[in-house]
């Protein structure tokens, strides 16, 4: 039974990525669960002046507690101007402090997307995949994402798709082996990041 925290890189109301992430909930084996970040938007810029210590500004906690809390992590995202998201790059600067012990150390991780253009988020898997990598979150080998989107999905929600509820399961095989294998406290001592304190 694994408790999984998406964040969304499309803040707009009628994101496709919402849509997907609706899909990642609805198709997820029975037991297992995952639910929307929702203050993504609420998160200030990193800022080590704010980030002090038991100060920390309220979304920004909730953030780390709730990736913290959770077994896994889900990035679902579309891409922009070929990297990722602000939204979704400040919320690992935030969960990557303290150095050393944030909370993506050893986090179960899977990025996921749609995007209308043709090249699939090549660029903002790319450079998602460094930076989990560089906190030492553990990644799913696959990124699954899908250009052309909108052609794709044709009017439809992609939770009625088969073609993306196939490479749903898959996906969500792939990161309940990396959950099951992770314990459930990763040695803070261990080190991880980039940067001096
Ligand atoms: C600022 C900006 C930059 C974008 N850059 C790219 C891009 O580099 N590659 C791409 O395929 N789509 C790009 N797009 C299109 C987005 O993928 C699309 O508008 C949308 O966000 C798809 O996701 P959504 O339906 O979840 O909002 C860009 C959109 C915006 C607003």
């Amino acid at each position: 039974m694994s408790n999984y925290v998406i964040f969304l890189g499309s803040l707009r109301k009628e994101s496709t990525n919402r849509q997907l992430a609706e899909a990642f909930i609805h198709h997820l084996p029975e037991g297992d669960t995952a639910a929307v970040f929702e203050r993504l938007r609420d998160v200030p810029f990193y800022d080590q002046d704010l980030d002090v210590p038991g100060q920390e500004p309220d979304a920004a906690r909730e953030l780390r507690e709730a990736v913290r809390d959770a077994d896994g992590l889900v990035i679902i995202t579309p891409e922009y101007n070929h990297t990722a998201p602000a939204v979704i790059t400040n919320a690992i600067d935030w969960c990557s402090r303290p150095m050393g012990s944030g909370v993506l150390m050893g986090k179960p991780s899977l990025v996921m997307g749609f995007t209308p253009g043709p090249r699939a988020l090549v660029g903002a898997t790319a450079v998602l995949r460094e930076a989990l990598e560089t906190v030492q979150a553990k990644c799913v080998a696959t990124d699954y994402t899908w250009g052309d989107a909108y052609t794709l999905l044709d009017g439809r929600h992609p939770k009625d798709v088969d073609e993306v509820v196939g490479i749903l399961n898959k996906a969500q095989a792939e990161l309940a082996k990396l959950a099951d294998a992770t314990p459930d406290r990763v040695d803070p001592r261990a080190g991880g990041g980039i940067g001096a304190e």
